[in-house]
């Protein structure tokens, strides 16, 4: 009997995954045979230049796209061969994502979009799930925004959307790519407080992305991607200790 990812403390795991577009010279390998689990209960940062496969990571754990090979379990499941529907079924059950562009349906205002991730499971929020949905709308400044569609909000503003309705369901784990970063300081000081809140308080468990050393100094550990692998994992950093492995990652990489 294979070990299960629960039974490792990890939400999410991926093992000997590789994506590859391309033939031949123009072959360019996103992720290359890279093995990696998301912990429970813990802020996990994503690093690493732009092109590295951080995107690519995200989209196979949350299975948003398959390998070219190796396996990807989201929890329990080996969801490595499953077809659509059934990922569908699982990722409304079991994860909230916050795209790199925020995804938001144009035709439905804020609440519309926050409600959305119920609506698909056929139902309405009930008072609880309501009363969260408030909470975020008031915690991320949306409150006079509630009734207008995304075209009329900032970029900012549809982030702020994005990650409220990526925590509205309480899912297991939160993938989040760069949510902030079309944000202000201010702003974005208040998402990482509430993601970080999210995992301490209410026990969730988070992968974000981002390229920012302030916003990975949020996290319990952070992975640093460089050409499709891997290059560090480690426990939580201070900015300028990720500033300074950064530097050190892009200067070995030039
Ligand atoms: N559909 C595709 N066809 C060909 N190459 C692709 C495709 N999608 C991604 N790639 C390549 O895979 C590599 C990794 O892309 P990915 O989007 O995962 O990077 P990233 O680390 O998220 O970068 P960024 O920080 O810019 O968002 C890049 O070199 C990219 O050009
Ligand atoms: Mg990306």
């Amino acid at each position: 009997m294979e070990t299960k990812t629960s039974e490792l403390g990890l939400v999410a795991r991926v093992a000997n995954v590789g994506k590859y577009y391309g033939e031949g010279t123009q072959r360019v390998a996103a992720l290359d045979d890279v093995s990696i689990g998301i912990r429970r209960g813990k802020f996990t940062a994503i690093m690493g230049p732009s092109g590295s496969g951080k995107s690519t990571l995200m989209h196979l754990m949350a299975g948003l796209d398959s390998p070219t090979s190796g396996r990807v379990w989201l929890g329990d499941a080996d969801i490595t061969g499953l077809g659509d529907a059934e990922l569908t079924k699982l990722r409304r059950r079991r994860i909230g994502f916050v795209f790199q562009s925020f995804n938001l349906v144009p035709t439905l205002d804020v609440m519309g979009n926050l409600q959305l991730p119920f609506a698909l499971d056929g139902r309405k929020p009930n008072r609880e799930e309501q009363q969260r949905i408030d909470a975020l709308v008031k915690y991320l400044g949306l409150t006079q925004r509630v009734d207008h569609r995304p075209h009329e909000l900032s970029g900012g503003q549809q982030q702020r959307v994005a990650i409220a309705r990526a925590l509205a369901t309480s899912p297991e784990v939160i993938f989040a790519d760069e949510p902030t970063g079309a944000l202000d300081s201010r702003t974005s000081r208040e998402v990482l407080l509430l993601l970080r809140s999210a995992v301490t308080e209410s026990g969730q468990s988070i992968a974000m992305v981002t390229h920012d050393p302030v916003a990975a100094s949020y996290a319990d550990r952070i992975l640093f991607l460089a050409d499709g692998k891997i290059v560090k994992d480690t426990g939580a950093m201070t900015a300028e200790q990720i500033s300074a492995t950064m530097l050190n990652l892009e200067a070995a990489a030039a």
